[in-house]
């Protein structure tokens, strides 16, 4: 196992290792490589939780692939009505005859993600899909679901493989649990 940070009381338990990572992502690059084939695939990373995540996935993907980048932030923790978004970083191409897969790093109530989705569906693709490494379906307030999903988690705050508390442990190389009561 791997020995960084191993000494932060903040890491309370390791839910996901890192070879579990590495095996579940081979398959979903498996899965994706078979759906994708004889497709236009565009790659869009929603920063900056992603970046772990996607660079893994990519690798396992064996077809002519494009990527780009979408940074947005969510005003949904500070009101009441939410799928606010603000893009602090758009696409640098248009979209309109790819197959586009939206990678995220996890799906919790779903909102940031419903107001992306229709955002780039007014861009017109040729298909919108999406994939996310985890999914917290308990916490979920919109109808969005995604159709690659590396790992079902419960309702707990999770760090690592790309994921902060307050921008850090996104070096983590495993998915740990954050302790919230030190
Ligand atoms: P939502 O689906 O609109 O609620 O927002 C999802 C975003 O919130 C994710 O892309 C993460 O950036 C962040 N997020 C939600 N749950 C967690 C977590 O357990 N750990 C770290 N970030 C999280
Ligand atoms: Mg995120």
């Amino acid at each position: 196992m791997s020995n960084i940070l191993k000494h932060d009381h903040n890491i309370y338990k390791i839910i996901i290792s890192e070879d579990e990572l590495k095996n579940r992502i081979q398959e979903l690059g498996r899965q994706i490589t078979r759906d994708y084939k004889d497709k236009k695939l565009l790659l869009i990373g929603v920063l900056k939780g992603c970046f772990v995540f996607m660079s893994d996935l990519i690798r396992n993907i064996d077809l002519p692939c494009e990527i780009d980048f979408m940074y947005v932030k969510s005003y949904n923790k500070s009101t009441v009505s939410s799928g606010v978004i603000n893009i602090v970083k758009d696409l640098s191409i248009d979209i309109s005859n790819y197959d586009v897969l939206i990678i995220e790093d996890i799906l919790d109530t779903g909102l940031t993600l419903e107001t992306l989705c229709k955002l780039l569906q007014t861009r017109k693709p040729n298909s919108l899909k999406i994939c996310t490494l985890l999914d917290k379906p308990s916490r979920r307030k919109s109808s969005i679901y995604a159709d690659y999903i590396g790992f079902v988690i419960e309702d707990n705050f999770v760090i690592g493989y790309g994921l902060d508390y307050a921008e850090e442990y996104r070096n983590l190389p495993y998915i740990a649990v954050y302790n919230q009561n030190t």
